[in-house]
């Protein structure tokens, strides 16, 4: 008989007809190893509970369907299995909850239309360039490897919504596009067969690229390996060189450039100058007036460091090779 071991499968629950609000129901049930979180929820709901609501179908972690929370971690269910998180966790209770940043239509299933219209609204699709593909069936548009590599781990996002649940910028900005939808943008700016190209960043500049707080979260979790923060960083410099820099954030980071290449130092002084102009520095006094009295205030002129020259050409290296 194969080996199994006793687990509790804490399981919150919704249902908005009778619940002002979701509580927990626990399962106890034996589980082989081997058993995936999503193979547990099916053997409930056939022969514990019918009414258990979540989603699931591929089962092989390519539909992007099943992700509900572990113990507070949202995964993929098909891809998650038990005995490893009882491992991981020291713990034989399992929590699972439905994703966060979306509404709950019951138990484990969330509302996820918000996340699918900001997906529409950023064009998630190939515009074709006329210049690049051809009229015709008979030649081919070729895109080279090292084209491709530019986006190609892009391509694998299974738009499971993991990484759009946990962003702190999508649960505090309306407008903010999320983590993968941003991953869609660069996919196709990147595409030499995309009729928009680079301009594809004044989408995300509208959808508040700048306000991603670079925490990292989406590519902590991302069940796909996917790093959707690289791809804000790139249309954030796409963005700057189509010249859209009316913003604190775009200004921040051209200050911050400026003062490293000049001078191989940050100036720290002028940075809030820079970023946010006289209404930054107004912001900022409180903490330069406690900054000057402590004899801690950065100075206003940074003098080159001494070998500025070997540094520019590292630095002018570097941007050859990107
Ligand atoms: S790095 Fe940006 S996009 Fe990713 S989770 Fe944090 S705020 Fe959201
Ligand atoms: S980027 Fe990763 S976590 Fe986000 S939707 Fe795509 S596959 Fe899921
Ligand atoms: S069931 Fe398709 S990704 Fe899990």
């Amino acid at each position: 008989m194969a080996e199994a071991k006793k687990v509790i499968l804490r399981i919150s629950r919704f249902n908005p007809e009778f619940d002002e609000k979701p509580h927990f129901q626990d399962f106890e049930i034996e589980i082989p190893k081997g058993m995936t979180v999503l193979e547990a929820l099916y053997f409930i709901k056939e022969n514990i509970d019918p009414t258990l609501t979540f989603r699931g179908f591929c089962r092989s972690a390519i539909c992007g369907s099943c992700s509900v929370k572990v113990n507070g971690h949202p995964k993929l269910a098909c891809k998650t299995q038990i005995w490893q998180e009882i491992e991981r966790f020291g713990t034989n209770i399992l929590k699972i909850e439905p994703l966060g940043n979306m509404k709950v239509i019951r138990d484990l299933a969330v509302d996820f239309s918000e996340a699918e219209e900001k997906l529409k609204k950023v064009k998630p699709y190939l515009i074709p360039d006329p210049e690049v593909i051809p009229d015709t069936n008979d030649e081919e548009s070729i895109v080279y490897p090292e084209e491709m590599e530019k986006f190609d781990k892009f391509t694998d996002c299974i738009l499971c919504g993991t990484c759009y649940s946990m962003c702190p910028a999508v649960m505090f900005i309306d407008d903010y596009a999320g983590p993968f939808q941003f991953g869609r943008i660069f996919r196709f700016a990147e595409d030499p067969r995309d009729g928009l190209k680079k301009e594809r960043s004044k989408i995300a500049y509208a959808f508040e690229l700048w306000k991603c707080i670079r925490c990292e979260r989406c590519a902590d979790i991302c069940p796909k390996h996917i790093h959707p923060v690289e791809a804000v960083t790139h249309l954030r410099a796409m963005s700057i060189e189509k010249g859209l820099t009316l913003n604190p954030g775009a200004r921040h980071a051209i200050a911050f450039y400026k003062s490293v290449t000049s001078t191989g130092m940050l100036n720290e002084a002028i940075l809030p100058i820079m970023s946010k102009g006289i209404k930054g520095v107004l912001e900022n006094m409180p903490v330069a007036l406690s900054f000057l009295l402590k004899g801690k205030m950065p100075p206003p002129i940074v003098k080159p460091i001494e070998d500025i020259e070997g540094f520019k050409k590292v630095v002018s290296l570097s941007a050859e090779v990107e």
